[in-house]
């Protein structure tokens, strides 16, 4: 269903100004709907279906809702301003207004994070009864034993009322922390939670006793971080990844 917009706004929104900058565009004659020059900044258009020529150029009509994918780089912090630090927000496109990251990585963790203007959805995906899997690759001082894999993948207690639900644990590599080399060792494993507690994984480590060294997500839902996409590049979702991650948040 397509909405009637003003002429202004609907130029300013599709980046093409300030609502005053277009406003002087349209004055000056500078605008044309349907071949017919339009001196009007509140004319009202249709914009699926009028044609709208700015300097003689096609102005196509922006798409309400825009998704990114951002490779979140450490150093920087999931808020969309902040007196201190970096955001991420540094790192998407300026070009639109109301966007924000879904859901929060801490500052030391990399990874992938959804950033968006669709309230809706982020909603959708964040409601602890949607469950959406994030997926985090880690490296955790120690060794982890599989003792302390079946207790993450069970349930630990991070100090929460209850503890956390069933998890998927896949140790990856185990180095040192054996007799012929002296330190603790580590460990580098998949955690898998359906879970968006505060510092989650990282408390889930602390209660087997091999806490974080690095923390990166690699997927969420059924988003995987993209292996060209460098750390502090982001680029939009495909349309695909969009239809899955809205069947996602209807789960
Ligand atoms: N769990 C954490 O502890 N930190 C993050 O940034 C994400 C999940």
């Amino acid at each position: 269903m397509s909405k009637a917009v003003r002429l202004d706004k609907f130029l300013a929104d599709s980046g093409r100004g300030t609502r005053s900058e277009v406003k002087k565009y349209i004055q000056k004659g500078l605008v044309q709907v349907n071949d017919m020059t339009v001196k009007k900044p509140e004319q009202k258009i249709d914009p699926e279906r009028d044609s709208v020529l700015l300097k003689g150029e096609r102005v196509e009509a922006e798409p309400e809702f825009v998704y990114y994918l951002l490779h979140k780089p450490a150093g920087c912090v999931s808020a969309t301003e902040d007196r201190n630090d970096r955001t991420v927000m540094d790192y998407v496109p300026s070009g639109r207004r109301g966007l924000f990251p879904v859901g929060r990585l801490d500052k030391d963790t990399e990874g992938l994070l959804l950033i968006t203007n669709d309230g809706m959805l982020a909603h959708e995906l964040l409601a602890p009864a949607r469950h959406v899997e994030k997926t985090y690759f880690l490296r955790a001082e120690g060794i982890v034993t599989e003792d302390d894999r079946i207790r993450l993948e069970q349930g630990v207690d991070i100090g929460e009322e209850k503890p956390t639900l069933p998890a998927r644990a896949e140790i990856l590599k185990r180095t040192g922390g054996d007799g012929g080399d002296p330190g603790p060792g580590c460990t580098e494993l998949l955690l898998s939670i359906c879970e968006g507690k505060f510092h989650q994984v990282k408390r889930m480590m602390e209660a087997v006793g091999k806490p974080v060294i690095y923390l990166k997500r690699v997927s969420m839902g059924p988003l995987t971080l993209p292996e060209d996409l460098k750390k502090g590049e982001c680029r939009p979702l495909t349309e695909q990844e969009v239809t899955e991650l809205k069947q996602a948040g209807k789960k």
